[in-house]
């Protein structure tokens, strides 16, 4: 590229793959994904919610597959790949958004609570990672999107198993950018609070918590997943060529926020 072009912030020519794409953080991004012109895999567990995202991304123009996947398990991440490799003939992106939380302490938490939220959070997407590295590198210009979150650096009531499966997927973020590289980039977002099906009964209007999480936001409100959308693209985006590494945090102000 000559000294002053820039590429620009665009998916259209990609080929995405969303984990966790069927509800909330997820969906938001195929959807902003899908409105800027991408193919993408909008995957989860459940068919329903795989045909319903699906069938909203169509409605905006899109070209969506419905693929089921369950990050806990390898074999069905080798399917989704090798599906979407038949039908798309490649993939470019992928967005590692699966969600399993445990509201316990960390005296009260179990060892399977414990478990069962790093098998989806952590190990999921580092199985993922290593299930699509080398589709992701073949045409050049791949790249990873991780969603980390505002509790990976900061300490919040009830959610130790969470917390630690997040800081562990910063430090994915940061070893898989150099292990992949140049071929592949690797980045992450850092949500704050954002209202989803993980989020919407804790964190509701009225409850203490949501008082304390939108005090310390700088509009006085929780995120939707549509705030969290365009940074995804970005990330995922040619103009963010010489971005490797990097967790974007996207929280109003949350984790910078003291008094
Ligand atoms: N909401 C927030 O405030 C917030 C803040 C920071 C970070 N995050 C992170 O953002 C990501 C998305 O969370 P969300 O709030 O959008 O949650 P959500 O609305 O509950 O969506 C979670 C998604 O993960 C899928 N999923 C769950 N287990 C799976 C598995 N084993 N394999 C494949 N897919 C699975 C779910 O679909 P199925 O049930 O059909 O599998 C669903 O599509 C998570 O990593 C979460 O930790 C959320």
């Amino acid at each position: 590229m000559a000294e002053y072009e820039h590429d620009p912030v665009s998916v259209a020519d990609k080929r995405a793959v969303v984990i966790g794409g069927t509800s909330g953080i997820g969906r938001g991004i195929a959807r902003a994904f899908a409105a800027e012109g991408a193919r993408v895999v909008p995957t989860s567990r459940t068919e329903a919610r795989v045909d319903e995202t699906a069938s909203e991304l169509e409605a905006l123009g899109a070209e969506a597959l419905r693929a089921t996947c369950d990050v806990t398990d390898r074999e069905s991440l080798v399917a989704l790949r090798d599906r979407v490799v038949d039908a798309f003939g490649g993939v470019d992106v992928l967005v590692n958004s699966p969600s399993a939380i445990a509201r316990k302490s960390l005296l009260e938490v179990t060892d399977e609570e414990w478990g069962h939220v790093f098998d989806v959070q952590l190990d999921g997407p580092r199985r993922a990672t290593q299930v699509f590295a080398e589709e992701l590198s073949r045409d050049g210009g791949g790249s990873i999107v991780n969603v980390s979150s505002a509790s990976a650096v900061t300490a919040i009531d009830e959610l130790a198993a969470y917390s630690a499966a997040k800081a562990g997927i910063d430090a994915l973020t940061r070893v898989s950018a150099r292990e992949l590289a140049p071929e592949v980039r690797v980045n992450a977002i850092r949500p704050g609070f954002i209202v989803t099906e993980q989020t919407k009964e804790a964190y509701a209007p009225g409850t203490d918590r949501y008082e304390a999480v939108t005090a310390r936001t700088y509009e006085q409100r929780i995120g939707d997943p549509g705030d969290v959308a365009g940074a995804a693209v970005y990330l995922a985006s040619d103009a963010a060529g010489y971005v490797r590494g990097e967790i974007l945090t996207v929280d109003c102000g949350f984790v910078q926020s003291a008094l």
